[in-house]
C-alpha cells in the first residue's frame, strides 16, 4: 500500500485523463451518469496525489485530470454523485479539502445570456436530484484557475443570484442551506450544487480564513479555530484542558478565551501575554517528563512539533490523565515522504484506547493532519 506513494509524480500521469472539460462540455451528460459522476476535488497545495490516493483505494479506481498542479484536479468517480456523498459521509477522505458535483458545464467562449443561464439552472438542479419547491438560502462560490482570462464571472453570479432570487430563495454568504459551485478553468465553466452539510464549510473551496487579531500569539492558533468550527466542537463546554508542546501559546490562548482551565506544556517560553493568567498553569518541561493524576483533564490537545510515531506515544502515555468521553486532538505531523503510511500507523497506536471521530487535514494545516478522538 505504501508503495504507491514513492510514485507521486506517476501517479498523477497514470490517471491523467485529457478532455475530461471536452466531455462535459455544453450542458451534455455523461452518457455513463448513473454509474459514475464528475468532481471537483481540491486539496491543500501539493496534496492533491494523496487526495487522489485515497479516493481511488475507496472506488477501485479513478479518472483525473489536474486543473491546479498539486492542488485541485477534475476527478471521474465510479458511482453516481448521491453514492459518492454517501460515502464521503461515511468514511470521510483525509486530503479531500472540498469537493463538489460536477453537474453541467459550459464554454465561456458561448454568450451566457439569462435564459440559457436559467437553463443551466434548470439542469443543476435537476441533476442534483434537488427540486427546492420551498425558498431555500443560497451561497454562490465562484473561483477560476488557469490562464487568465476575461470572463466576468461576477456578471454569471449576478445573474445566477437573480434567477435564485426570482424563484424565492435567499443568496447568502454565510451559513446557507445549498452552496452553488462555479468553478472557470481554461474556457470551461463547471457547476455544482450541493448541501453545507455534504460540503463541510462555507468557503469557496474549503479555505476557510479567519481574521487575524490584535496581539494574536501564533498562527497555528488558526488551526484549532478551523478543527472547532470543521469538527463542531463546542470548546466552552471543557473544564480542564492539558496543551502539550503549546508554545508561544496560541491554542492555550483559544482555550482560556473558551473559558477553560489550561495547563501548558512545553520547554519553550509561552508568551508573555499569557505568563500570570489565573487559569492557566505552565510547565516548562518536555512532555515525556511530566505525569499528572488520573482523570484530571476532559481535554488534551497536542500540537508538538515532533516525530509523528514518538508524538504519539506521548499522548498515549498521558491518557491516564483524561477522563473516559475527554476530548483529544492533535496534529500529526508528515515528516516522511509516506503521509498515508504514517497516518495509518498513528492512527492504529491510538486506536485502542481512543476512538477516532475525524482525520482531516485542515486548510491552516500545512504538512501534517489533525486527528479528533474521544477516550473509550
Ligand atoms: C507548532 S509549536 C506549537 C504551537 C502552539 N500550538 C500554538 O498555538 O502557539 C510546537 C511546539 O512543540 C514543542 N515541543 C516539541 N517537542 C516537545 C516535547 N517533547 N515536549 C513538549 N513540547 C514539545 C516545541 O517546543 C514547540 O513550542
Amino acid at each position: 500500500m505504501g508503495e504507491s506513494e514513492e510514485n507521486d509524480e506517476s501517479l498523477e500521469e497514470n490517471d491523467f485523463l485529457t478532455h475530461i472539460g471536452e466531455q462535459l462540455s455544453d450542458i451534455q451528460l455523461p452518457k455513463q451518469f448513473e454509474t459514475s459522476s464528475h468532481w471537483m476535488i481540491t486539496a491543500n497545495h501539493g496534496f492533491i496525489p494523496y487526495a487522489q490516493e485515497e479516493l481511488r483505494r475507496t472506488y477501485g479506481k479513478l479518472k483525473s485530470q489536474i486543473l491546479v498542479s498539486g492542488e485541485v484536479a477534475l476527478m471521474e468517480l465510479p458511482e453516481n454523485h448521491e453514492k459518492v456523498w454517501e460515502m464521503q459521509r461515511t468514511a470521510p477522505s483525509i486530503f479531500v479539502r472540498d469537493m463538489f458535483p460536477i453537474l453541467a458545464a459550459a464554454k465561456t467562449s458561448e454568450e451566457l445570456t439569462q435564459d440559457r443561464l436559467e437553463n443551466l439552472w434548470e439542469r443543476i438542479k435537476e441533476r442534483a436530484g434537488l427540486y427546492l419547491e420551498e425558498p431555500t438560502s443560497i451561497s454562490i462560490h465562484t473561483r477560476k484557475s488557469g490562464k487568465l482570462s476575461s470572463f466576468d464571472l461576477h456578471e454569471l453570479r449576478a445573474g445566477l443570484q437573480q434567477i435564485m432570487e426570482g424563484e424565492g430563495h435567499q443568496v447568502v454568504i454565510q451559513a446557507p442551506h445549498l452552496i452553488c459551485s462555479v468553478y472557470e478553468h481554461e474556457e470551461m465553466l463547471y457547476f455544482g450544487l450541493s448541501t453545507l452539510v455534504d460540503q463541510g464549510v462555507d468557503w469557496p473551496g474549503g479555505a476557510i480564513r479567519f481574521q487575524r487579531e490584535e496581539g494574536q500569539i501564533s498562527r497555528a492558533k488558526f488551526k484549532l479555530l478551523e478543527a472547532e468550527q470543521v469538527f463542531g466542537i463546542d470548546f466552552s463546554q471543557f473544564k480542564s484542558g492539558l496543551d502539550i508542546g503549546a508554545a508561544p501559546g496560541g491554542w492555550s490562548s483559544l482555550l482560556l478565551e473558551r473559558g477553560v482551565e489550561v495547563t501548558a506544556v512545553d520547554p519553550a517560553k509561552m508568551h508573555e501575554s499569557l505568563q500570570g493568567h489565573p487559569q492557566l498553569t505552565i510547565i516548562n518541561q518536555n512532555a515525556g517528563e511530566v505525569a499528572f493524576e488520573p482523570n484530571e483533564f476532559d481535554l488534551l490537545v497536542c500540537d508538538m512539533s515532533w516525530n509523528p510515531k514518538h508524538t504519539a506515544q506521548l499522548v498515549i502515555q498521558l491518557l491516564d490523565a483524561v477522563q473516559r468521553g475527554g476530548t483529544v486532538i492533535v496534529t500529526v505531523k508528515l515528516m516522511h515522504k509516506k503521509p498515508l503510511q504514517t497516518i495509518r500507523d498513528c492512527m492504529e497506536m491510538f486506536e485502542h484506547d481512543l476512538q477516532i471521530l475525524r482525520a482531516k487535514q485542515l486548510f491552516h494545516n500545512r504538512d501534517e493532519i489533525t486527528l479528533y478522538m474521544i477516550k473509550y
